[in-house]
């Protein structure tokens, strides 16, 4: 029995500002945000927007009534929760009108989080075959204004369904896992934004591919040939490319460039958005398949996914033949045309604007779901388009 991704969808905030702008702001050349980092845009978000209205919006137009009763897991990967306490899952699990019977929580490993979802998921499906789990990675990245690591901000959703028999990425059982305690990146509870030493992070995050890689490859006999395409965590469009060419540099030349084209369509829509977090890897993987013309049923795709602190896993799927009508590029690109781009100015007092939680509060949001009202610290949604 084959199991793994069915449905799989993304969302991004209605707002975006260029990265020329932003360097033009901070005065720096522009070409070391769009050539150094490799980003054009990135996704901006507001206060009344959160990790749960941005799961709503990823996951809901994925889910049938036939799906709402078949899912019995609920699974949140994300490193911007809402409470120290309560999963965001679970409110998930009510917005959506998931059938009651069902597991619900929230997973935390920097951005390795949606991938241990994901594995859970697996493990749960080829188990109890029939029944179906909606894994979600769901995230805010934020630095601070004028920050080291504010060019590689970002926001946004990918929601998952995981099932039997999937049409779109069966899953392989071929993962190679790494933990590593490294201080690379960290958020203390209570600090509204990471600590983060970027140099260690990059370097953590090469030797993390590096290692599983030829672990990978050791264990499961296999080479570049066997690979159609690997997609990488993307925390800003260079760095899988770092990793990828220091992973492979001992490879062929031709295996290298054929390789780097697939990560090329992998990156589209990262390149317009920036970090997701839990997100980033999967938003790669949806890149891949809606943009890639070289790819065919039963390729192999690789996957790295890599969380600060540091949990790395390479595991791969194959594509599933008739797997590019059942994703939806068309969709994909008109959310990201109709962003509205922001300036600087108004980017900035966006980022100033938080929500305090112990002050009780009605918003507005012209977005379908979106936070409605604070009320003695519950976060009220708006569900539909009021
Ligand atoms: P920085 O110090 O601002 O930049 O940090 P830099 O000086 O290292 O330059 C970046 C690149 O731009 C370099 O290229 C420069 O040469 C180039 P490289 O040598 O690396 O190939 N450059 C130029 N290129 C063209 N024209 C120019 C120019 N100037 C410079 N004029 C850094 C950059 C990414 C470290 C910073 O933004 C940061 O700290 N970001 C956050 C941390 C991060 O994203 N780390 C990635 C790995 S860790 C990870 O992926 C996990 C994460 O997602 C968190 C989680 O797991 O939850 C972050």
């Amino acid at each position: 029995m084959n199991v793994g991704i069915d449905k799989i969808n993304f969302f991004v905030p209605p707002y975006y500002i260029d990265m020329v702008d932003l360097a033009h702001a901070r005065g720096v050349d522009p070409n070391k945000f769009t050539i150094g980092i490799g980003q054009d845009q990135m996704a901006v978000s507001k206060m009344t927007q959160d990790i749960v209205t941005f799961a709503m919006h990823a996951a809901k137009p994925l889910l049938t009534a036939a799906d709402l009763a078949a899912i019995d897991m609920v699974i949140v990967g994300t490193e911007s929760g809402i409470d120290e306490s309560k999963a965001s899952a679970v409110v998930l699990h009510r917005l959506l009108g998931v059938q009651p019977f069902a597991r619900s929580f929230e997973i935390k490993e920097a951005c390795y989080g949606a991938t241990a979802g994901l594995q859970f998921a697996k493990s749960h499906i080829q188990a109890h075959p029939d029944s179906k789990v909606l894994v979600v990675a769901s995230d805010i990245a934020r630095y601070g204004l004028a920050s080291g690591g504010e060019p590689t901000q970002g926001a946004g959703a990918v929601a998952m369904l995981v099932t039997a028999e999937p049409r779109i990425l069966a899953l392989d059982n071929d993962n190679v896992m790494l933990t590593q305690d490294i201080y690379d990146f960290w958020r203390p509870v209570g600090h509204p934004y990471p600590m983060v030493d970027g140099h260690l992070s990059n370097e953590v995050y090469i030797n993390s591919f590096k290692q599983v890689w030829q672990e990978s490859c050791r264990r499961n006999d296999r080479s570049t040939e066997d690979y159609a395409a690997i997609c990488f965590h993307i925390p800003y469009t260079k760095m899988g490319k770092k990793a990828l060419l220091a992973g492979l540099a001992s490879e062929e030349q031709a295996q290298q460039e054929r390789l780097l084209a697939r990560y090329e369509e992998s990156i589209v829509y990262s390149r317009r958005i920036g970090n997701l977090y839990t997100g980033s890897l999967y938003l790669g993987l949806i890149s891949l398949i809606e943009n890639s013309v070289a790819l065919k049923a039963n390729d192999r795709i690789g996957l790295f996914s890599y969380g600060s602190g540091a949990v790395a896993e390479l595991f791969s799927g194959h594509l599933v033949a008739g797997y590019e009508q059942h994703v939806s590029k068309e969709n994909h690109e008109r959310l990201l045309e109709e962003r509205e781009k922001l300036s600087i100015t108004d980017y900035e007092k966006l980022f100033n604007e938080k929500i305090d939680i112990d002050e009780d509060k009605v918003f507005q949001d012209d977005l379908i779901y979106s936070v409605q009202e604070i009320k003695q610290t519950i976060r009220y949604y708006k569900e539909k388009n009021q």
